[in-house]
């Protein structure tokens, strides 16, 4: 098969090579680098890679089509992700794309959120609402077309727990076999439940995602199986799409700035890729800034940040949002050309303003899970510290639904989350809100009178202000 439509560019040495002369592991073999996915279109396209100059996409016509897609019954059609297909032409041959009718996910406003980080407005891209749970989704739909247009029988990735659920997802869909590596005891039931109802076989390896990734990139260079990590430069491919569905929600009206979590970092790097294709093909005139939040115990691109030798090392990770217990993250060099490029900021928070971030969240109706609140945490802090001013507009980008990760939840509102020295540390003014928040369940004997006196009470002690 010659693939026509896209090269690959090393994001590093800049080597440019076809889309299928990649190796198994996605990595350029004279540096190491990762690859981006380029088109004649792009900004940075080689030519004469794809021969004689080729003419932008219309920017007023893509609009139109990709609004006109929206009432239509094709499957791409009304997927979030392969309605914008234009931009992503990845696949040879348009009856391989595997599709659960990923993306169209809604753009929430957090009204009570935005009052209490001391901004005007305040949006969440809900991420969490596709098939599986998890953005995870629109990279998953591009990435695993690609490998069955390949012919690829096998697939498989190293996860914390939502990539492999939806691998898992759109393998099955697709009749291909998946394989997952996934740390022994260190995901949320609700992810490793899913990778087991979508036929994986399913590894738990005693380590932790670092651990399962070193293991995974031996094995991929020994079998013909295909990896569906992020290093795969067409999961970005997917996972920039809900920059142009973020786009159209606005009516077109750039946000300011965008908030994302960081783990594999591969998010924040394909949203930037999204925004910045927009920008050069006149769909939009600037990109918003993109700042990355990381949890504290597995912060190393905040320590690379905040390092004025800017050395990366990676750490050993722990935190209780297990979706971003990484590290040593694959695309942190392509994160950190994002927030350069868009002017965005790198932000650090503590398991303690997570926890009271996405209790606020699901106190708005919306919930989400752990990893998605360290951006609402860390909007906070960016408020805090001047890098968002009260009247920018921002998006946060939420990344996995709420119920991915029940424990979690059930755990906070019992008050059995946090330990008690991490407790103490909490400022007794979010010890109110966290009081307020919190709704363990009830408890009582099956007898009205005792019901009615509960209530009375608990509506005295609730009464508003
Ligand atoms: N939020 C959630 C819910 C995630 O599952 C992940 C990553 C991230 C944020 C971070 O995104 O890695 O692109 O920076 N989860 C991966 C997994 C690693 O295996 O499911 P990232």
């Amino acid at each position: 098969m010659k693939v026509t439509t896209h090269n690959l560019r090393c994001t590093e040495c800049g080597t440019v090579i076809a889309g299928d002369a990649v190796n198994s592991i996605f990595r350029c073999p004279q540096c190491n680098g990762l690859y981006d996915v380029i088109y004649p279109w792009s900004e940075v396209a080689a030519r004469p890679a794809f021969g004689p100059e080729h003419n932008l996409p219309n920017a007023s016509a893509l609009r139109w089509l990709w609004q006109e897609r929206r009432t239509s019954t094709l499957p791409v059609d009304q997927s979030g992700v392969w309605r914008f297909r234009d931009l992503l032409p990845i696949v040879e041959n348009p009856e391989n794309i595997v599709t659960l009718r990923e993306g169209n996910t809604p753009l929430y406003e957090l009204p009570r959120c935005a009052k209490s980080a001391g901004v005007d407005w305040l949006l969440a891209k809900h991420q969490g609402m596709n098939p599986t749970g998890s953005f995870k989704d629109t990279g998953m739909t591009a990435a695993l077309s690609v490998a069955a247009d390949r012919g690829f029988e096998w697939v498989a990735c190293a996860s914390t727990g939502n990539t492999s659920a939806a691998m898992a997802a759109y393998a099955a869909r697709a009749g291909l076999r998946s394989i997952v590596f996934i740390p022994d005891g260190k995901i949320a039931w609700g992810k490793l439940s899913q990778s087991m109802d979508y036929g994986a076989l399913t590894i738990q390896l005693k380590t932790d995602f670092d651990g399962c990734v070193r293991i995974l990139t031996e094995l991929v260079t020994r079998f013909p199986i295909y990896l569906l990590n992020s290093v795969n430069p067409y999961r970005l491919e997917g996972q920039k799409t809900p920059a142009f569905e973020m786009l159209e929600q606005l009516d077109w009206q750039v946000p300011d700035h965008i908030v994302v979590p960081g783990g594999n970092l591969a998010n924040g790097s394909a949203l930037g890729k999204g925004f910045m294709e927009m920008r050069h093909l006149g769909l939009i005139s600037r990109a918003p800034k993109i700042s990355i939040i990381q949890a504290e115990g597995a912060n190393p691109l905040y320590r690379w940040f905040t390092d004025s030798n800017r050395i990366m090392r990676p750490v050993t990770a722990d935190t209780r949002a297990t979706a971003i217990r990484i590290g040593n993250p694959a695309s942190w060099r392509k994160a950190a050309n994002v927030i350069d490029a868009l002017g965005g900021w790198c932000e650090q928070v503590s398991e303690q303003e997570i926890a009271l971030a996405k209790a606020q969240i699901g106190a708005e109706g919306v919930g989400c899970e752990p990893a998605s609140a360290v951006t609402f945490a860390g909007l906070k802090k960016l408020v805090a510290l001047g890098k968002v001013n009260p009247e920018e507009r921002t998006v946060l980008i939420l990344t996995g639904h709420t119920l991915k990760d029940s424990n979690y939840t059930i755990d906070y509102h019992r008050g059995e989350l946090l330990t008690e020295a991490e407790n103490a540390q909490i400022s007794p003014a979010d010890q109110a809100i966290h009081a307020a928040l919190r709704k363990p369940p009830v408890v009582l004997e099956p007898d009205t009178d005792v019901v009615m006196r509960m209530l009375e009470s608990h509506m005295k002690l609730t009464q508003p202000a």
